[in-house]
């Protein structure tokens, strides 16, 4: 190691350095990967340079940008590699490669037609965390072959990408539950002030109303105010059920498990379904098991919430089942229904879905659904975070 070290020259690793710095500041994740590609091919003078971003299975390359190919070449050259041949083998076994002639290695799958001429080649693995994230290519070096030094660079660059990339990726996570946070505390605000305001006008017009009843004569004024006093009854109903859709007092004062018992009773009583709802001890709360954090819970509810609507509007279900239940270090939730069950891979023009996986991930946590004509269900799974407890 220190000898490879000791090898890159000044003006190396004057140029490292500057990259290092550009790649802090720039929050672009794509910025930053274009911007390593150009300094990875300064520095080793490859002609050309790619990063391939791995797949969820990490078993083939779900992006693949380069540097160096001009627009018209990668346009005929056409679909962009999925990660054969060589570049498998960098997948499978994520550790440098060198290679001095690709077409004469026996792992090469072959170029396909348009492509430039490849023959040197040297790969590294870019891990984030320690895990496997994509790959950092390099090819046809423009004199001599790649060298230690060569690897030493790409290898640097390499952790650079990865943490810039990660910190980009935090970043935008970070925005995006700030803004989740902005829209909760708003809607309790609203919720608040229509339940301090607005229903406490309303309930003291019922009043009013009852009292001007009593001692009204027979007759049509008697009518008049029996009508008025039904509107308001219906108005005070709708503005209950508005509240508690936009954010239950339940929520913040009790905890996600009674929101979620008095929002089953709610859909239960407003609409033709029935729940089933098991809960577990733990989510339950009881003391000596500390609340969840707020974000779990906002999410734990916004889930149930969202699922069940879906599957009274969309699906028409008569029967629905809401589990909640802790299991090792995880939150499970499943809301599964009878319904006429939806493509979950449609393209979708709602917000529910989406918004409900993307609170899932926020949470560190995994959604799935899965439907079919006979229903559909929707499960989450995500670490518990107490209140007290570090993360
Ligand atoms: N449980 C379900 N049963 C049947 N169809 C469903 C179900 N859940 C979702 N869908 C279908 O998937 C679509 C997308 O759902 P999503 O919740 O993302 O949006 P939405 O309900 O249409 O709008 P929004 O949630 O923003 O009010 C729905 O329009 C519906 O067609
Ligand atoms: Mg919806």
């Amino acid at each position: 190691m220190e000898s490879t070290r000791t090898a890159l020259d000044e003006s190396r690793l004057e140029r490292l350095i500057e990259v290092g710095r550009s790649l802090v500041t720039e929050r672009d994740p794509d910025a930053v990967i274009q911007n390593a590609l150009r300094a990875a091919r300064d520095l080793t003078g490859a002609r050309y340079a790619a990063l391939g971003v791995l797949d969820k299975s990490r078993s083939g390359l779900e992006r693949f940008l380069t540097d160096g190919m001009d627009a018209a070449t990668v346009e005929s050259i056409g679909d962009t590699p999925r990660g054969r041949g060589i570049l498998r083998m960098l997948i499978e076994d994520p550790q440098p490669l060198l290679i001095e002639d690709v077409g004469q290695h026996p792992g090469s799958a072959g170029f396909p037609p348009n492509h430039p001429p490849m023959r040197s080649f040297l790969g590294v693995p870019v891990k984030i965390h320690g895990e496997p994230w994509g790959n950092l290519y390099l090819t046809e070096k423009k004199e001599g072959r790649f060298d230690q030094t060569d690897e030493q660079s790409a290898v640097i660059l390499a952790e650079w990408i990865a943490i810039a990339v990660n910190n980009a990726r935090s970043a935008a996570a970070e925005r995006v539950q700030l803004s989740f946070e902005a829209a909760e505390q708003e809607r309790r605000k609203w919720a608040r002030e229509l339940h301090d305001e607005t229903l406490q006008n309303l309930a003291g017009l019922r009043v009013l109303l009852s009292a001007a009843r009593r001692h009204a004569d027979s007759g049509p004024s008697i009518e008049v105010i029996d009508t008025s006093i039904e509107r308001v009854d219906e108005t005070i109903e709708e503005m209950r059920r508005l509240i508690a859709d936009l954010r239950p007092a339940a929520l913040d004062q009790l905890g996600v498990g009674p929101a979620i018992s008095a929002l089953v009773e709610r859909v239960q009583s407003e609409r033709d379904v029935t729940i089933d709802l098991r809960m577990d001890f733990v989510v339950r709360g009881s003391s000596g098991t500390g609340r969840l954090v707020p974000q779990l819970e906002d999410t734990i509810y916004r889930v149930v919430q969202e699922s069940l609507n879906n599957a009274v509007r969309h699906g028409e279900a008569d029967r629905a089942i809401v589990e909640i239940f802790e299991e090792n270090g995880e939150v499970n939730v499943k809301v599964a229904d009878d319904g006429s069950g939806f493509d979950p891979d449609a393209p979708r023009t709602g917000f529910g879905l989406t918004g409900m996986s993307e609170r899932i991930a926020l949470a560190g946590g995994e959604l799935e659904l899965s439907s079919s004509p006979s229903g559909s269900t929707v499960r989450a799974r995500v670490p518990t975070r107490r209140l007290g407890q570090t993360a």
